[in-house]
């Protein structure tokens, strides 16, 4: 059966890969960042999955506001970078991975979760950037991705107790799987950040850093703050986070199994208008 080894969680913030395709990275302003992800990088390599189960979201990029999927999985064999006003990224093409991503739908939606089945699905920067962050630039992605989108972007997004319960849900369908894949979780976006209006620029370390010690020892609690309360203390944008309690959700904790082991924690405040944090956490058998 395949089995969720792990899951991590990162920010998603374009500028990361702006510096990135025009070779900024050991600008002054960038160093302290992509250090925070070296370990990220070693664990990779040493823990390299088959297949990342990638929680993210689309900016209006592949989905205008002609159609607006609250939860949209990827089953196409491939997904290519989306071009998001200066043409596409320079990074590898996406690779599916079709026959698990179907199976999870099959298996998600019978335990009443809508999943809105996606074929044609460019990526923006809110998965490419976490892929870099987390494999570097390769030629060619090392893993296969299945990207599952999450509608953080247009009112009404969903709640945090709903994407506790949807990462459940996914842990069901992934260990139901009838091949031995080694499958990681990601979960993607945040921390605090508000791009627009008068507050925008926000950043709000003490409530991140109370979210990250949250979301390690006792997300089922966390899963009920309101969104109220992102919008008011993480920004119109910290909603994104929300997205992490559906990785968070798939850990065997919560379905009774061990508490995961913190293998990396890091946070880093600027980025661009962004809060940035990260955690790797393994699941222990
Ligand atoms: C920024 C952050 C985001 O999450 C995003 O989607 C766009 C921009 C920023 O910090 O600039
Ligand atoms: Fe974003």
């Amino acid at each position: 059966h395949a089995r969720i080894t792990a899951s991590v969680y990162s920010s998603h913030v374009p500028a990361i890969g702006a510096a990135i395709d025009m070779g900024k990275t050991e600008e002054p302003y960038w160093v302290p960042l992509f250090k925070g992800f070296e370990p990220s990088k070693q664990w990779m390599k040493d823990n390299r999955p088959d297949v990342v189960f990638l929680v993210y979201n689309d900016h209006a990029t592949s989905f205008d506001l002609g159609v607006i999927p609250t939860f949209a999985i990827g089953t196409a064999a491939e997904f290519e970078p989306a071009d998001e006003g200066y043409g596409p990224r320079p990074v590898p093409k996406v690779k599916g991975h079709p026959e698990l991503a179907s199976h999870i739908a099959q298996s998600v939606i019978q335990q009443d979760f809508d999943l809105t089945i996606v074929n044609d699905l460019k990526v923006d920067h809110g998965l490419t950037v976490p892929m870099n962050l987390m494999f570097g630039s390769p030629d060619a992605w090392p893993v296969q991705v299945i990207p599952f989108h999450v509608n953080v972007v247009q009112y009404p997004v969903p709640s945090g107790q709903r994407c506790f319960a949807l990462g459940q849900a996914i842990r069901r369908a992934i260990e139901s799987y009838d091949q031995p894949l080694n499958v990681q979780i990601w979960g993607t976006g945040g921390m605090s950040h508000q791009l627009q209006g008068p507050r925008a620029g926000l950043i709000n370390k003490d409530w991140d850093n109370r979210f990250l010690d949250r979301l390690i020892a006792e997300p089922a609690e966390l899963a009920k703050v309101s969104h109220i309360e992102y919008v008011r203390e993480a920004g119109s944008e910290g909603i994104e986070l929300v997205m992490w309690l559906i990785a968070r959700g798939a850990m065997a904790d919560v379905a009774g199994g061990k508490p995961p082991k913190l293998v990396h924690r890091f946070f880093h405040v600027p980025a661009s208008n962004t809060a940035v944090g990260h955690l790797i956490l393994e699941n222990t058998l």
